[in-house]
């Protein structure tokens, strides 16, 4: 049955070439969210991580991870949490920035939204480099939260994501549902 949804969400994903520059294959999800039958089996799976995790809330990171938390949130019967890019949140944030291969980039959260009792799933379509999870990680940690665990739709295993992660993760579990 595992293979059968790897299978399925595998079929439902696009690779563009050369995007958004030369030399990039990008992994296109839009296919995927667009079959109610792959995106249901896709939330379905998020869902369980959630349960199995003993997560009490579900963070996503924008802007392809609301896609894909908001219904794992609702399914796990969990409240909701964007990470969004600075800037867009008009509540009190707590800031994390970090580095990009040229410059850097900064992502917020409301600190209303998390208190030292939670435990909260990460949800995000990609782990590439790890630098968005790792940012993500920490400003949940500086809110006073306990991170359960990252879930992702994909990760590509050849960026060194996973390794850098661990020391952040600290034991909490990776999930990917598909390795590229
Ligand atoms: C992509 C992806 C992850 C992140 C992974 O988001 O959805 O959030 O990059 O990369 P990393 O592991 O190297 O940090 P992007 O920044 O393109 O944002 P978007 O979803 O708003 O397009």
């Amino acid at each position: 049955e595992l293979t059968d949804i790897t299978s399925l969400l595998l079929s439902r994903i696009r690779d563009v070439a050369d995007y958004p520059e030369p030399g990039v294959m990008f992994k296109d999800i839009t296919p995927l969210l667009a079959d109610p039958a792959a995106f249901s089996a896709l939330t379905d799976a998020l869902a369980a991580v959630a349960a199995s995790t003993g997560a009490t809330k579900v963070v996503g990171l924008e802007a392809r991870g609301f896609i894909l938390g908001a219904p794992v949130a609702i399914r796990a019967g969990l409240g909701f949490i964007p990470v969004r890019k600075a800037g867009k949140l008009p509540g009190a944030t707590l800031s994390q920035a970090y580095d990009l291969e040229y410059g850097s980039a900064e992502i917020e959260v409301h600190a209303e939204d998390l208190s030292a009792d939670d435990r909260i799933l990460i949800v995000d379509d990609v782990l590439a480099t790890g630098g968005t999870a790792e940012a993500s990680i920490e400003l949940i940690r500086r809110a006073g939260a306990e991170v359960a665990g990252l879930a992702v739709l994909m990760e590509l295993g050849f960026l060194g994501g996973r390794a850098r992660l661990e020391p952040a993760l600290a034991g909490a579990p990776l999930e990917s549902l598909l390795k590229v």
